[in-house]
């Protein structure tokens, strides 16, 4: 199983950290292929809550190697915060974690334009972590790349460069002050002391750790909807999540890929703008929300919940090509007396054969639900499939049945120990 992609199968925050986690412990790389430190992966171990925005959800098993790879943008800020959260827990990264030197760097202007777009006219709903506006200077190739910190004169060129344009732009468009060019250098180079050991050639070590026969996990942000060519465009985010990024993001072959793995939540969520075919505004969303603590892991946004939706994941599926699903959060439907699920959609009186692209059709499309009965009992101390209540088992089969895909893992709690392996 050379490398193993873990995928987020709707619109993030299926739970793929903790999952990312429980997989690694069989593994010797953990490696994040894109996003940046818009993403919040929830780790529980023991009785301690750990949250990551950067660093691969494998740091908590000692014996992995992380990898934070070409197709990340990284804030060295957020990243240094981080490590020193790991440290006080007790946790080193020395020797574990490597940072590619071609991943480009969120800058203070990047955080800056993605809040005033945002404020001023975009309502895409972003973190406001500067994803956006770095990925688009990576794409007009003015971006600064982690390379560019180990050489200070070609640093502070870079910087000064994208200022000028910068600055006019918060100036004369936002009418905001200007930044200061070397209170920026400053803290970059400072950065580059910290983080400099960790900066290699990450696509080097990855091929040459696959030569070897080691195994790789590639962790995805996010999730496929949100992806910038496959996802509810313009309501996405501005990188690949789905699993074809994983080679880009890693550079790796895709003869290396054996395994496909999306996370999928028992039913639907959505933080930000967009459009949301079975979204909830009533009290079953409320419920979804109070009982699943379905607020954003970076922002603290409450998510928008809904109906798990087939239409959507047959999709997600199709992109992503998933051939097994690890189902998250099956605890949460425990409070329903009825589940429904989304089997189709309907547009002017037809049933939709595939999932639509324009945000028209999205949002005029009608629902169609099949109702299924809840089992109105706890599943979070159940270890073994067997055990699970008959109505819980069905939904799980429906929802296999509904998507074509075997559901090989189910998770009723945050903790390890709340992971249950199904047979195939
Ligand atoms: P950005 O990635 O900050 O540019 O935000 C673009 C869209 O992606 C917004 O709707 C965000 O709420 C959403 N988004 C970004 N990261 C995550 C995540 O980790 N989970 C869920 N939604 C996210």
């Amino acid at each position: 199983m050379p490398v193993h992609i873990i995928v987020g199968s709707q619109w993030g925050d299926e739970g793929k950290g903790k999952i990312v986690d429980h997989l690694s412990e069989h593994v010797d790389i953990v490696a994040r292929y894109q996003g940046g430190a818009n993403a919040g992966h929830t780790v529980v171990i023991g009785k301690q809550e750990y949250i990551l925005h950067l660093i691969p959800s494998g740091i908590f098993s000692e014996n992995v190697t992380c990898v934070i790879g070409n197709g990340v943008v990284v804030d060295p800020a957020a990243l240094l915060e981080e490590i020193e959260m790991l440290r006080s827990f007790g946790m080193d990264i020395k020797g574990r974690l490597l940072i590619s030197h071609n991943a480009h760097l969120i800058m203070p202007y990047h955080k800056l334009l993605d809040t005033l777009r945002e404020e001023q006219g975009a309502k895409i709903g972003t973190t406001g972590r500067g994803i956006g506006p770095a990925y688009i200077d990576k794409f007009t190739r003015t971006g600064i790349r982690i390379v560019d910190l180990l050489d200070r004169d070609i640093l502070r060129t870079k910087i000064k460069a994208n200022l000028d344009e910068k600055n006019k732009m918060l100036k004369q468009i936002y009418g905001k002050e200007e930044l200061k060019l070397e209170s920026i250098i400053e803290q970059y180079q400072e950065f580059d002391k910290q983080i400099d050991e960790l900066i290699t050639d990450t696509s080097y070590y990855l091929n040459t750790a696959l030569a070897e026969g080691k195994t790789v996990l590639a962790e995805g942000a996010q999730g496929a909807l949100l992806d910038i060519d496959h996802g509810t465009y313009p309501y996405v985010t501005s990188s690949n999540p789905t699993s074809g990024g994983a080679c880009t993001g890693l550079g790796i072959p895709p003869t290396f890929i054996t395994k496909i793995t999306g996370i999928v939540k028992a039913y639907t969520t959505r933080v930000g703008n967009g459009p949301f075919p079975t979204e909830l505004t009533g009290d079953d969303g409320e419920q979804l929300r109070r009982w699943g603590n379905e607020f954003g892991a970076t922002t603290g946004r409450p998510r928008r919940c809904g109906w798990f939706d087939a239409m959507l994941l047959q999709y997600s599926a199709r992109i992503n090509g998933i051939r097994e699903m690890a189902l998250t959060k099956l605890d949460v439907l425990s409070h329903f007396d009825e589940i429904s699920i989304c089997t189709g959609y309907r547009l002017n009186g037809k049933m939709l054969k595939t999932f639509p692209s324009d945000e028209k059709r999205l949002n005029n499309l009608i629902p169609v639900y099949e109702t299924v009965p809840g089992w109105k009992q706890s599943l979070t101390e159940i270890k073994q499939y067997c055990d699970l209540p008959a109505q819980a088992k069905q939904y799980v089969a429906r929802l296999e049945e509904l998507t074509g895909i075997p559901v090989r893992i189910v998770s009723v709690g945050a903790r390890r120990d709340q992971t249950i392996f199904k047979d195939v």
